[in-house]
């Protein structure tokens, strides 16, 4: 029978005898799988290991510098590259689901690419793929290039990088990924962490992107997030966030009308993403966050909940 335990021992001896002395890059999302494939990398390799961590400025609020924090706390070697401003210059004025996926995926591979150059003699890259992301990139349309994540490298990989890929999670399902990574001491709130897309808050904001609207979605996002973990709640359910839409509304404060931004807040059940549910959260607590957002937003004056299903909606809504 399978046991975290065990897939440690063997993935690390596997993981010594494929690697060597070779030098191996690592890109952290912050997510659960990549930094579980981090610590296993880095218990069979040690100081071989090269991670990087890339902002591509649509993570959630204060998750970079959290994030980075955590990481060198764990003995990592990370490498924190501030590239926001590249990724929100390249995305202005883009207002196409698939075209901003794929411009995120081109720059993070330019940004990535230019920091592996930099770590003398790497040969092999490592990723954080799990098995539904290998299904989903496959079944999307038949082939690698898949449309439904273009984000995730899965057998993407340009050329021109000329590194082997190394992927020590892709047979795991997201449950025995947190199973191993417990089974490795990682930190409970790190291992607990929500699922988040490659492609960030840029898939949240519906339409073109701009710093504004980031940090709008930004503050909604935190506040849904921070609710959802003071009230008990975030444990059990298995995704959320909050999505700006591109709606305009007429509110009412004080004695003036508003015209201001609508958000959606979404949150499911899931136990792989590709199938889910819409979570059937208090209305006490519907009710304080809402306020919370209206009040404490300043461009946001109303708020909705999605109560759509997996499928035929989708979890994003991009
Ligand atoms: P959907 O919206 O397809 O999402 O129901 C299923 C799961 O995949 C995540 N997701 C993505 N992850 N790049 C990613 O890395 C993407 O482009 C992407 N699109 C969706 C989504 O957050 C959910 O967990």
């Amino acid at each position: 029978t399978w046991t975290p335990d065990a897939f440690v021992e063997t993935t690390v001896a596997e993981l010594k005898e494929k690697l060597g002395d070779d030098k191996v890059i690592l890109g952290l999302s912050g997510g659960v799988d990549s930094s579980v494939a981090a610590v296993l990398l880095h218990k069979a390799i040690g100081p071989n290991l090269h991670c990087i961590f890339v902002n591509n400025g649509l993570l959630r609020k204060n998750e970079f510098s959290g994030v980075l924090k955590q990481y060198e706390g764990m003995g990592l070697n990370v490498k924190g590259v501030d590239a926001s401003a590249r990724f929100l210059d390249e995305l202005a004025g883009e207002s196409d689901p698939e075209k901003k996926r794929k411009i995120i995926g081109r720059v993070f591979v330019e940004v990535f690419d230019d920091e592996s150059k930099l770590v003398d003699g790497a040969t092999w890259l490592a990723q954080g793929t799990i098995y539904p992301d290998v299904i989903e990139s496959v079944s999307a349309t038949g082939g690698p290039s898949a449309t439904i994540k273009s984000h995730h490298n899965v057998g993407g990989l340009p050329d021109y990088m000329k590194l082997k890929v190394v992927e020590p999670l892709k047979m795991l399902f997201k449950d025995e990924v947190r199973r191993v990574g417990a089974s490795m001491g990682l930190d409970k709130e790190l291992l607990g962490r929500h699922p988040f897309p490659g492609p960030g808050l840029a898939i949240r904001i519906l339409g073109d992107i701009t710093p504004e609207k980031v940090s709008i979605l930004q503050e909604v996002d935190a506040i849904f997030i921070d609710g959802l973990k003071s009230n008990g709640l975030y444990d059990s359910v298995w995704q959320a966030g909050a999505m700006l839409l591109p709606v305009n509304s007429v509110g009412v404060m004080g004695d003036e009308r508003t015209y201001e931004k609508c958000v959606a807040l979404r949150a499911v059940e899931s136990t792989d993403g590709m199938t889910a549910d819409w979570v059937n959260l208090p209305y006490e607590f519907l009710q304080k966050t809402s306020n919370d957002i209206i009040n404490k937003v300043p461009g946001v004056n109303r708020v909705v909940y999605d109560i759509s299903s997996k499928p035929p909606a989708t979890i994003e809504w991009e």
